[in-house]
């Protein structure tokens, strides 16, 4: 069959829509399907020591506790969490459960919240969970504690990295962080820490 040229007239839009219907259905296979699980075994990297705070002030499970944490490059929000259970890459003591996290979402860079009241979290972020989760605002993604981090709803498809911890003396300490600290030394870097240039 010959073309003529007024076929372009269905033939490139035809063409455009295709290629857009691939390209969204491959992103949703891979954002629905494709999430990378969490290892069990964290590649560390050692770094500056700071303490969170005596082990007493996580009175229950699901306390929780904001910092920043320092990197060469900026310093990095973080959250710490006691936790009902052991996590892989956590850390136990005296049967208590701990684990920390970059609160740097590994979609965009945004900073994620840690979402304990559930009706309002499945309002703002349109996730249903029946336990705390972490939260992103951006784009609505949502990162489970009780996977180790693993994103489990939005566009996110890497867990949140996780934090070296180390208990001594009844006080708790980040010692490290997990690599590679996503977004910011992935394989696809993205260029913010906190919201500021890295
Ligand atoms: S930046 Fe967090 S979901 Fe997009």
């Amino acid at each position: 069959m010959k073309l003529k040229r007024r076929d372009l007239v269905w033939i490139v839009p035809s063409g455009i829509a295709a290629t857009f219907f691939g390209w969204f259905g491959w992103r949703t296979v891979k954002i629905q399907f494709l999430k990378t699980q969490v290892s069990r075994e964290p590649h560390w990297q050692r770094a500056e020591r700071v303490k969170v705070g005596v082990v007493d002030e996580f009175d229950q499970p699901w306390s929780f506790r904001y910092l920043d944490y320092p990197l060469k490059r900026g310093r990095l929000p973080v959250v710490v969490l006691r936790l009902p259970q052991p996590v892989p890459g956590g850390l136990s003591v005296n049967g208590m459960h701990y684990a920390g996290w970059s609160r740097i979402c590994t979609h965009q860079g945004c900073t994620i919240d840690y979402v304990r009241n559930l009706e309002a979290g499945a309002i703002l972020y349109n996730y249903r969970a029946d336990h705390p989760f972490f939260g992103c605002r951006c784009h609505f993604g949502a990162f489970d504690p009780l996977e180790a981090g693993k994103a489990v709803f939005g566009p996110p498809r890497f867990p949140l990295p996780r934090l070296l911890l180390e208990g001594e003396n009844g006080e708790l300490y980040i010692a490290g962080y997990e690599t590679p600290l996503r977004p910011i030394e992935s394989y696809r870097p993205l260029k913010t820490v906190g919201g500021k240039r890295a």
